[in-house]
């Protein structure tokens, strides 16, 4: 059976993409940094007869994240599918000018550190998969593209921390996808688009499924699917411009 683990997996998207890949038939392993929201996603898989445990991780400490791969790596052989979805968007709307360094380095310690270190903790134990994937959540913010482009839709945001943090993390998808690029397994960036989630707000225009879609496929690619790609939103489609 194959096995997922999903960082920032109690609710929002990340919830979506475990909810999701255990219907397909996978073992999930919701990454969780508070045990009663983590126990009360786990509830809603078991009535759908998903298996699933949790595993407790705060991908901004590193004790944490190597608590984690040390317990995953007692319980399992191998690991499937690892989507570093965990997030934090702290600075909407603040010019760079205005932008604490600690609101940066908090954005950085979560969407960039955060899934490098994930990222390295757990790929010995991906490595003894037959076909790994790996995702990580980006966003179209994290475009220099877009932000550059005066059609994007996201030409006008203000999000400095955000938008460096996930252009940072675009970096990991190219050089680890680079590094593996001799084995089985794929490592792509997938941008959700602005979803209905606590992050996105209720007026976003995509529901988490649509959302969700991109990360999905991604992380149940084919064995001559793309490796080290950026991919939009179900809004847009195809490759989005890094
Ligand atoms: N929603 C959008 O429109 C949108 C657009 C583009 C990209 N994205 C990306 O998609 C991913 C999921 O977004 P979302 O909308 O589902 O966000 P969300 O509703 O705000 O949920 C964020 C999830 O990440 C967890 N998390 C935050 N910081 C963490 C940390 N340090 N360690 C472990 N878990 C942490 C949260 O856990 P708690 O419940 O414990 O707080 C929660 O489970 C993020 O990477 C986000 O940047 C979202």
């Amino acid at each position: 059976m194959n096995i997922a683990l999903i960082t920032g997996a109690n609710r929002g998207l990340g919830f979506e993409i475990a909810q999701s890949l255990g219907r397909r038939g996978m073992h999930i392993i919701l990454g969780v940094r508070d045990a009663d929201k983590g126990r009360a996603a786990l509830d809603t898989l078991g009535e759908q007869n998903i298996t699933a445990e949790c595993v407790s991780i705060d991908v901004s400490n590193s004790a944490s994240i190597h608590a984690a791969a040390k317990t995953v790596a007692e319980q399992h052989q191998h690991l499937d599918v690892l989507v570093n979805n965990a997030g934090l968007l702290n600075d909407f709307g603040v010019t760079a000018s205005a932008l604490p360094l600690a609101d940066l380095r908090a954005s950085f310690e979560t969407n960039f550190f955060g899934a490098f270190e994930t990222t390295q903790a757990f790929l010995p134990l991906i490595r003894k998969s037959q076909a790994g994937r790996i995702v990580n959540m980006t966003s179209d913010l994290g475009s220099l593209t877009a932000m550059g482009d005066p059609e994007h839709m996201q030409y006008d945001a203000f999000a400095a921390g955000y938008q460096a943090s996930k252009c940072a993390l675009n970096v990991l998808t190219r050089q680890f996808a680079k590094e593996l690029g001799d084995t089985a397994i794929k490592v792509n960036s997938a941008s959700p688009g602005l979803c209905r989630t606590d992050m996105g707000g209720e007026n976003a225009p995509l529901s988490v499924e649509e959302g969700a879609a991109t990360a999905i496929w991604l992380a149940t690619l084919d064995a001559d699917g793309p490796t080290g790609c950026f991919f939009s939103s179900t809004l847009e489609g195809g490759e989005h411009p890094w």
